[in-house]
């Protein structure tokens, strides 16, 4: 039997494990933004992340009380912008479908994902999720969430 898995908001405690994922060099290929991010820095951004929840919400899941992974929602114009990480050593096992499917279902509003060309795992992830491909950019996949006015309170 798999493991349940939950999540939970992120804390300022949760800063350093979040600066080794973000750091790390798939992560990095992953982001808009490939520079590796300093102590300093990731310290102003995560307590002005968690200081807004009608902006910006972070979530560390679990499993067993371990930390696998995490995910992120940003306020856009009328839509949230959902990203996901998995821990480095949980890759491959499944753990970002099962947050996903998870994250999903606390919104009611629609939702959107953008995933790099290439980033075949992730692209999987979103389909599976129930994400459908709207438009493509610059090497960018961006995926809507089509049927979030159907989910239930
Ligand atoms: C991308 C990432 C989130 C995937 O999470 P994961 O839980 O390790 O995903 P898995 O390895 O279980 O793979 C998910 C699916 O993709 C498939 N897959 C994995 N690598 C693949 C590849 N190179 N080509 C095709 N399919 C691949 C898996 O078989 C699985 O398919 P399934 O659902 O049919 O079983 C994780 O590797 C990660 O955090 N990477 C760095 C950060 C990142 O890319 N974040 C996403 C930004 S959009």
């Amino acid at each position: 039997m798999t493991d349940s898995l939950s999540l939970r908001p992120v804390e300022m405690a949760d800063a350093d494990l979040l600066l080794l994922w973000r750091n790390d060099p798939d992560t990095r290929q992953a982001s808009h933004n490939t520079d590796e991010v300093t102590l300093a820095s990731h310290l102003v951004w995560l307590e002005s992340s968690l200081s807004d929840l009608s902006k910006r919400r972070l979530w560390i899941a679990e499993v067993n009380g371990v930390a696998v992974g995490t995910c992120r929602a940003d306020r856009m114009a009328g839509v949230w912008e959902l990203s996901w990480t998995v821990a480095p050593e949980a890759r491959g096992k499944g753990v970002a479908h099962r947050m996903l499917s998870k994250l999903v279902l606390y919104f009611k509003e629609p939702l959107v994902a953008q995933v790099k060309i290439g980033n075949m795992a992730s692209i999987k992830v979103a389909e599976r999720a129930g994400f459908v491909l709207d438009k493509q950019e610059q090497g960018v996949l961006f995926y809507v969430y089509p049927n979030a006015s159907f989910r239930a309170d």
